[in-house]
Formats: C-alpha cells, structure tokens, sequence
C-alpha cells in the first residue's frame, strides 16, 4: 500500500479535524502518501481529492469542523454511485481509506470493505451512539458545550424563577443529556432510553420550590417521546412555575473540541492507520476503558448502545 485517503461524512463533530491530522501525520511519518478527500462519499464520488502534507493539517487540532468538509450522500447508495467511488479510488490510486463519522459513515465503509476496498472506520459523532465504543469523537465537546449554556440559562431561571427546559442532540441517544445533566446539576433528565414519570418530576419540582428554590432546569434529549411544548403545557398546568423552552442546536456540533477529544482523535486516528499498513479491513476502531480497541465493522454496529441506568438514577438522586 502506497497511499491511503481520508474523508469525514455525515454530521460534523468537533474533533475530526484532530483525526484528519493524526491519520495523514501517522502515515507520512510511516512512509505513505495521503489523499483527503472532499465533503464525504459524494467528494470521492466527484473525484474532489487532493494531496495532503503534513503541513496541510497543521493549525486544526484546535479547530472545530472538518476542514474536508462533510455530506450525506444517497448517490452512493446506490449500485451505480458505489461503483463510481470505487473506480474512482482506483483512479487516484488510493489503496486504504479512512473514514471518520457515524454509523451511516461506518456502514458505507464496511461495503468498500465487502466489495475487496480496505476502509476503516472511526467513530465521528457528538451523539455517543455507537455501542462498541465508550466515547465517539465530538461527544465531550458537546457536552462541555451543553454545560456552558446550563450556566447561562441557569441564572435567567433563577432571576425568573422559571423552569427551563434545555433540549439538546443526540438523536436516539440520551448520553448527551444524562452527561450534561449530571455535571450540570439537571433537576429533570428526560431520554429516549428511560420512560418519563412527569407526576415524579413535577413533585420534586413542587418541594423545590417549597423549599425557596429558585432555578430548575430540564435537559430534554431531542430523541425523547415528549416534546418541549408538551413537556412544558404538563409542568405548568402541574406545578403552577412558569416555563420556557431552549432549543440548543448547532451550537452543540460546532466550536473548539476539548483536550479529551483531541486526545481521542490522535489515538484513534494513529490506530486506523496502523490498521490498514496491518493489512486489515473492515475495522471499527474505538475506545474502551483506557484501550484503543477494533471489530468489525458490522459486528460494531450490532453492539446496542445502552444508556448508562446507574448514572441516571445517580443524577435523578442528586437533582
Ligand atoms: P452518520 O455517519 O453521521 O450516521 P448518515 O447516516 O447520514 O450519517 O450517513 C452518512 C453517509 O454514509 C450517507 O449519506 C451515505 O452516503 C453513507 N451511508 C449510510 N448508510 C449507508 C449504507 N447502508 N451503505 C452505504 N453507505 C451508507
Ligand atoms: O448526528 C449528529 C446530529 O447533530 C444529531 O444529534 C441530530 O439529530 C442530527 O445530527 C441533525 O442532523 P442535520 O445535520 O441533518 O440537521
């Protein structure tokens, strides 16, 4: 193997840029070319690739994004559009890929895998929903980035006295509230995973209240089976305490990853390399405990992603 490219697909995360960097410095320093390509499989698709150098990636640890830019692509979906990517690959003479970005982004090189192209992939996504690995590449910065707007939002809702309903990413998973919860001091915590008992969290809402509280705040996981209107008509008719919504957003997927996803990505980018020189395909590369691990792909995928009961109950006994 010669040259290896690089891309990152669907949603962005903070972090990606730092394992752009460590795959293309880690196989340049091991003696190989490296090909970013552009805005994901539709980039490969278009044949939007260029050379990458070690300075190419320099200044971007640091930076939030994908300076490759990201898409999700049906094209390659499709026979025809898969084929193309291949033939393409074969063009620039690219005999490895990387691919860094969520379960969609691993299936995709799973198929370059089955179909004789070695690809690998690394866990790109703020959401945690990835059940082989303990943490994906993003997630800490959204949640640090979840906790910042707690401490804002927090003093309009003690000025106000009002219950604040946050709602944050995460798509089916609840990780990003129950992490930002429990750091966050949450005194509701609402997931897909865990049935709601609205008469329970009104009641704590209620004592605190009558205890002088003055702030209450709810993290709502977008993935939950309420929405914020719902959830908001409920605690008002319930507990009298005016309520209002904050929809976090983007703001969630954007800005500088923190050290522990920098940290993450260098390692997980460094092992993808390994990997591929190792002459291995098909490989989902995460992290366990204090180990880089890797599996297959498609037996990654099937590992269900669990929320963590223990750290829930944990957070509704200290809220
Ligand atoms: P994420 O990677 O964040 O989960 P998506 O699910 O949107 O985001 O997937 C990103 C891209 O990966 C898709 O637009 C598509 O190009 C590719 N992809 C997703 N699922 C598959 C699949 N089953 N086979 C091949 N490629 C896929
Ligand atoms: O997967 C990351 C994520 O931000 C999810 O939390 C959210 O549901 C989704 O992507 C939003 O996707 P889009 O970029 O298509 O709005």
């Amino acid at each position: 193997m010669k040259k290896i490219g690089v891309l990152t697909s669907g949603g962005d995360a903070p972090g990606m840029n730092a394992a752009i960097r460590s795959v293309v410095r880690t196989a340049i320093f091991k003696g190989f070319e490296v090909a970013g390509i552009k805005r994901g499989y539709q980039g490969l698709i278009n044949g939007d690739i260029e050379d990458m150098t070690i300075s190419s990636v320099g200044g971007i640890i640091n930076r939030g994004g994908t300076i490759l830019g990201t898409a999700r692509s049906e094209h390659f979906k499709t026979e025809e559009g898969f084929k193309k990517a291949l033939d393409i690959l074969h063009i620039f003479k690219i005999e490895g890929l990387v691919v860094i970005g969520g379960d969609g982004s691993m299936k995709g090189a799973e198929k370059l895998s089955q179909a004789g192209f070695p690809a690998i992939g690394l866990p790109g996504t703020i959401d945690n929903d990835l059940g082989y690995t303990d943490f994906t590449i993003g997630f800490d910065t959204a949640v640090n980035t979840v906790l910042d707007a707690i401490g804002n939002i927090r003093d309009t809702s003690s000025s106000h006295e009002r219950a604040m309903i946050i709602e944050v990413m995460g798509r089916n998973c609840g990780d990003i509230a129950l992490y930002a919860g429990l750091a966050g001091g949450a005194d509701g915590i609402i997931v897909p995973e865990e049935e709601l008992d609205i008469d329970y969290l009104c009641e704590r809402l209620i004592k605190g209240k009558n205890r002088g509280k003055q702030h209450n705040i709810i993290l709502l996981s977008e993935g939950a089976n309420i929405t914020s209107k719902e959830l908001i008509k409920l605690i008002e008719e319930k507990t009298g305490i005016e309520s209002r919504i904050s929809v976090l957003g983007y703001i969630q997927r954007g800005g500088t990853p923190t050290a522990n996803d920098r940290i993450l990505a260098s390692k997980l980018g460094c092992r993808a390399v390994e990997l591929l020189l190792e002459g291995k395909a098909g490989r989902a590369v995460g992290i366990k405990g204090y180990d880089i691990v890797d599996y297959k792909i498609d037996e990654a995928l099937k590992m269900r992603d669990e929320l963590d009961h223990d750290m829930f109950n944990l957070a509704l006994m200290l809220s």
